[in-house]
């Protein structure tokens, strides 16, 4: 990072209110290395509509702790939780609105998205469930008193999401200390993302979705503190070269893996020794891995 870009970031984050010298705590919940974190996955989302305050209801039922969500904006800049780029799959935007097509997120107002039905298509009882917007969102985990794994989804798209979910964060309180030492951490598929993210609040704990090589992970370290990778995509050996490493926060890089819903996958998983396990299902991978 040059001098310049560096005193840029600074003074963003001095804006949003970071601590810019990094804290040396950080709240990766443990693992212990014992069993892994389980992850409810946009919400139990075997039970309840993906995505939906439903979802983390459902999670809560089970005593599942943390959430993973998606976010991306509306077009007048409000952010809302859903996991697909349009509202297609998992709401009724195509009966509402015909004539929309692709029916693209960005393309709806958040007054527009907060009309459509987000559960019928899970299931008749869901019916009337809303795609919420990210405080609403926080506001259920915390009554709750859930943690979050926020993804922000498809960062190409959206410019400025970084600084946006930041700022939805802070005022919802979401990067008080205790919060982000216990309760949060910010994930992408999008390493510039994360990098931002990174920047902005150095105190917040980060992950990148993916199976970077090996010899690429130094650099990873320097702006991450997880690596987070389909459970298709890595062995014991991988798990123990990622784990081998210390993250952006000098703290060994951790590994919660996605997504796994059956029991034997998540042995197994666990036997790799992973950190996390973000799964559907999160009863039936609490009780196989212990
Ligand atoms: O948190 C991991 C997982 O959510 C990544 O994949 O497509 O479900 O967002 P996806
Ligand atoms: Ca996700």
């Amino acid at each position: 990072m040059s001098v310049r870009t560096a005193a840029a970031s600074v003074a963003v984050a001095t804006l949003l209110g970071a601590c810019v010298s990094m804290p040396s705590a950080h709240a990766q919940s443990p693992s212990a290395q014992g069993s892994p974190v389980v992850y409810a996955h946009r919400g139990a989302s075997a039970y309840a509509p993906e995505n939906t305050l439903a979802a983390v209801d459902a999670a809560d039922r089970l005593g599942i702790d943390w959430v993973e969500n998606d976010v991306q904006l509306t077009r007048d800049g409000v952010l809302v939780v859903v996991h697909d780029t349009t509202l297609s799959r998992t709401t009724d935007a195509e009966e509402v609105f015909p004539g929309r097509a692709p029916w693209a997120v960005k393309d709806f107002t958040a007054a527009e998205i907060a009309k459509l039905d987000a559960g019928s298509w899970f299931g008749a009882r869901f019916a009337g469930a809303r795609v919420p917007t990210l405080t609403q969102y926080l506001h259920r985990l915390e009554r709750n008193h859930q943690k979050l794994l926020l993804e922000i989804k498809s960062p190409e798209i959206y410019p400025g999401i970084e600084k946006e979910t930041l700022r939805v964060l802070r005022r919802e309180g979401w990067l008080d200390r205790s919060r982000v030492e216990h309760g949060l951490v910010v994930q992408s598929f999008g390493a510039e993302s994360v990098k931002t993210v990174h920047a902005l609040r150095p105190d917040v704990v980060t992950g990148f979705l993916g199976t970077p090589a090996v010899a690429d992970l130094p650099s990873y370290a320097a702006f991450t503190d997880q690596i987070n990778p389909s459970y298709t995509s890595v062995g014991p050996d991988y798990v123990a070269a990622v784990q081998k490493l210390k993250g952006a926060h000098g703290k060994p890089l951790r590994v919660n893996t996605w997504t796994v819903n059956d029991a034997a996958d998540a042995s197994r998983m666990a036997g790799f020794g992973v950190d996390g396990i973000i799964t559907n299902n999160p009863d039936v991978v609490r009780d196989a891995t212990g």
